[in-house]
């Protein structure tokens, strides 16, 4: 990784751009943050406000706000949250599959010209989809392409928020206050990033502590770690029925949390959309699974042996991208 890393966020000047570029600049992950946007001014107007906040730091980030796609030339990270957000409860995700399929069709040519080596990561949602969609058309386009180098943000903000949800869940067990940090809780959150998604709480604990010796000794009742589930499983859509749109702060660090794995070459694993490679029909969909993330992208793919139960889950996330894939030949 260079040592003058740049980060181009595609369709950052929306919500979740301006939040992933002013964590950037916290953070000191970015030396050069570039806001591409059709909506030229509000680009230009966002990295003025960010390039003055930045002063504020140590660390030195240029930030350039631009409709011009030649600024991302040779960028180490390229995100993707360009398209259409859900406006209300009844605007699904998958509502916006075609919306979102001619962006990514425009954007695919600029990245493949000026940066066809970056480490891209696909938001926009519906993002198992758009992720697929993005990877064929990088695929087409870019010689010997590698599909460990592009994956979508799922299961690190599903995480997020089923570790808010369950140190609360813990915590309200305990009347002389909070003894539990959501920053302990580890999740492991699977399969699609939709209401199918999958938090699985056998790999789930606190700090190595599993659930199951916290639901049998510490009698967190089984209805409240169902509970902590479906709060997870609702999280986004709670808050777009209160905002109106969608998150922005918890998914911008999410986001940061998967470029500083690949920038810093951490060889963290973090549950992400990544491509499918089986035998079966559900080979060269994406969907959320632990993976290994390193200066190389995806380095490694965490395998599981479900139960019955869970194979029935994890295909029953797939149908959708199986459809569309069958659809496509
Ligand atoms: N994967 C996840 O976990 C997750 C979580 C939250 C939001 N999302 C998705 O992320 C996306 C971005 O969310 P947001 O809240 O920042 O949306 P937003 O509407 O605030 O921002 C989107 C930006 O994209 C720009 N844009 C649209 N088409 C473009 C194009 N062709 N080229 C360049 N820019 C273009 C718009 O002008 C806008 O500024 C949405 O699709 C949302 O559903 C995904």
């Amino acid at each position: 990784m260079t040592n003058n890393t740049k980060i181009s966020i595609i369709g950052g000047g929306g919500n979740i751009g301006g939040a992933l570029a002013y964590t950037l600049i916290l953070k000191e992950l970015a030396n050069t943050i570039v806001l591409v946007d059709l909506n030229k001014n509000v680009a230009e107007g966002k990295a003025l406000d960010l390039g003055q906040a930045a002063a504020f730091e140590e660390g030195k980030c240029d930030v350039i706000g631009t409709d011009d796609y030649s600024n991302i030339e040779n960028s180490d990270v390229i995100v993707i949250l360009a398209g259409f957000a859900r406006k209300s409860e009844s605007d699904t995700r998958e509502i916006l599959i075609d919306k979102n399929k001619g962006v990514m069709k425009s954007i695919a040519p600029m990245i493949a010209k000026h940066s066809p080596n970056s480490f891209v990561i696909v938001v926009t949602n519906p993002v198992d989809i758009i992720a697929w969609i993005m990877s064929n058309e990088l695929n087409s386009l870019i010689k010997d392409f590698n599909y460990n180098k592009l994956i979508g943000l799922s299961g690190v903000l599903d995480g997020g928020r089923f570790q808010y949800f369950a140190a609360k869940a813990i915590n309200s067990k305990n009347c002389s206050g909070d003894i539990v940090s959501p920053y302990d809780v580890q999740p492991m959150i699977i399969g699609s990033h939709n209401n199918k998604m999958m938090p699985m709480i056998r790999y789930s604990g606190v700090n190595g502590v599993s659930f199951e010796h916290i639901m049998n000794i510490e009698d967190l009742p089984a209805d409240d770690v169902e509970n902590i589930k479906k709060q997870t499983i609702s999280g986004g859509g709670d808050i777009v029925k209160l905002l109106g749109t969608s998150a922005y702060f918890a998914p911008a660090r999410a986001i940061c949390k998967m470029i500083k794995a690949y920038t810093k070459n951490e060889k963290r694993l973090l549950c992400c959309s990544t491509r499918i490679e089986s035998k079966d029909d559900k080979n060269g969909i994406y969907l959320g699974l632990p993976v290994i993330i390193g200066s190389e992208g995806v380095e490694k793919k965490i395998n599981f042996k479900f139960t019955d139960e869970e194979l029935k889950s994890f295909n029953n996330c797939s149908q959708e991208g199986i459809k569309i894939l069958k659809e496509s030949k």
